[in-house]
């Protein structure tokens, strides 16, 4: 099972430093939220701020890439550090290539579903992936509330991977506090981001913990193998 607080919620003051707090408090996952003003109606950071996170830290960097042309993105971030990238299923036709593109280039593969797309697009992937990202939000912004209609989709997905033949992960994202991230557990979810409900909270490693606690208690804590991808990089 794994946390990943999202460093879109962090102090940009003193990003470096929001960056080795993560690191310590006892996270899997930073993950990393790409916004490029067009996919999304937001711009947040590029390679170069993911290139100083690494520089901080040996951590596993989840890099959500919520851009129209990720194709000239990939090998930037691979350069900066990333461990996982993963971009979206509203890509249409170049979806599959991506996918290819980013295990080529040694990197773990994940994919994205925003909540209104239809879950059935995602089903012709999942033997490619690692992570299987379900919006819980729609992407742009932090501090939005969580979309309670996603939940089924979770459980479709959690339905599909019990069926099939290999594990993904499956990550929600948008909203995540300690009530719907239990939710999300219940549906089968076990990779949990969390932007702005962790980082209010004056001690991040204890947010952490109580988070872990929550979805620990919800359900999540069958899936022990799921801590192998950070394992790797430590
Ligand atoms: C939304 C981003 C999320 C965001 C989550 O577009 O993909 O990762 O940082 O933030 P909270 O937890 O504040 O909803
Ligand atoms: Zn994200």
């Amino acid at each position: 099972m794994i946390i990943a607080p999202s460093l879109l919620a962090a102090d940009y003051g003193k990003f470096a430093r929001e960056a080795q707090r993560v690191a310590r408090s006892g996270a899997d996952w930073i993950h990393l939220d790409i916004m490029d003003g067009h996919f999304v109606p937001n711009i947040s950071f590029g390679p170069g701020v993911v290139s100083a996170v690494r520089e901080q830290c040996r951590s596993f960097l989840d890099v959500h890439l919520m851009c129209s042309k990720p194709e000239i993105l990939i090998d930037p971030f691979r350069k900066a550090g990333a461990s996982q990238m993963t971009v979206h299923v509203e890509l249409g036709d170049a979806v599959s290539g991506l996918l290819w593109k980013i295990r080529s280039m040694g990197c773990k593969v994940g994919l994205a579903i925003n909540p209104p797309t239809s879950i059935s697009t995602v089903r012709p992937f999942l033997r490619q992936i690692d992570t299987l990202l379900v919006m819980t939000v729609n992407p742009g912004f932090g501090g939005q509330e969580f979309i309670h209609e996603t939940l089924p989709k979770i459980q479709q997905v959690a339905a599909w991977r019990r069926a099939g033949p290999g594990f993904f992960h499956i990550e929600v994202d948008g909203g995540i506090n300690l009530t719907t991230a239990r939710e999300c557990a219940r549906a089968g979810a076990d990779a949990f981001v969390s932007g702005s409900d962790l980082f209010r909270q004056r001690s991040l490693r204890r947010g952490v913990e109580k988070l872990r606690k929550a979805v620990v208690q919800a359900g999540a804590g069958v899936l022990q193998g799921a801590a192998e991808p950070s394992a790797a990089l430590r």
